[in-house]
């Protein structure tokens, strides 16, 4: 395993001094995440801040998120909302929705955010069976193993142009080891075996080193046919 270099956390603050700027609400949700004993998985300050702006850049105004854990992410994809735009976050942990929801609520973002708590793959079936306005932007950063189930229903449940993005499919390079002893990695890698050529996506993965260490974003948009 590869080791993390100091200076990619010392550019991660560099890049948050300039482009980002200081964040009292951010800072306070880490702070409330912690208290709670939630662990520090969030994604990082400038990958949060990348969610917000291709939520705007898609003018996106309903967004899926899976795997809220304290709302860090979810914060942030919310600010990237316009008027009137809805995110609907699905967390299994009820303790950690309800530090979310806290969090949420201290951003001034409720209105803008549903939390739903269970299983993903049953509140997915569930948001299939009401077949409401479609999403138009999917971060998904849940449980790995499920990875290629999310696939599937971010794109029956996104209008075409949609954009979906994928946490974790780098894993400090691990996802190009099929016999990784990490059990997060097949369900990785399953994601880019169904990826391989699909006719109802283009995607493409970058590599990221941070604050998280060595990692990366999947981005796929769906086909228009
Ligand atoms: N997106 C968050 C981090 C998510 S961590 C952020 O960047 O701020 C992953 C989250 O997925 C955890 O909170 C975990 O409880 C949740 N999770 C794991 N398995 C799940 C499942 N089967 N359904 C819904 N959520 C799940
Ligand atoms: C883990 C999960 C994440 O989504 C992440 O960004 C980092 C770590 C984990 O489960 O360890
Ligand atoms: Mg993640």
């Amino acid at each position: 395993m590869q080791s993390a270099d100091p200076r990619w956390s010392d550019v991660d603050d560099y890049i948050v001094e300039h482009l980002i700027g200081e964040d009292l609400v951010l800072d306070a949700c880490l702070t409330a995440n912690a208290a709670a004993g939630l662990p520090p998985i969030d994604v990082s300050i400038t990958q949060g801040r990348m969610l917000e702006l291709l939520a705007r850049a898609n003018r996106a105004e309903n967004i899926l998120e899976i795997g809220t854990l304290g709302g860090y992410s979810a914060i942030w994809l919310a600010r990237g909302l316009g008027e009137g735009g809805k995110l609907v976050t699905l967390e299994l942990e009820p303790e950690y929705a309800t530090v979310a929801l806290q969090n949420i609520v201290n951003a001034g973002l409720d209105d803008k955010v549903d939390i739903l708590v269970g299983e993903a793959a049953g509140t997915l079936e569930n948001l299939l069976k009401q077949a409401g306005a479609p999403f138009d932007l999917v971060f998904v950063d849940a449980d790995k193993q499920n990875y290629a189930v999310y696939l599937d229903y971010a794109i029956k449940l996104s209008r075409p142009g949609a954009l979906l993005i994928f946490d974790n499919v780098v894993r400090e390079g691990g996802i190009i080891d099929p016999k990784s002893d990490d059990p997060k990695v097949p369900g990785t890698r399953e994601l880019y075996e169904i990826l391989k050529n699909n006719p109802k996506a283009d995607a493409t993965a970058i590599q990221t080193v941070g604050a998280k260490k060595w990692d990366g974003f999947l981005m796929a948009v769906v086909r228009e046919e």
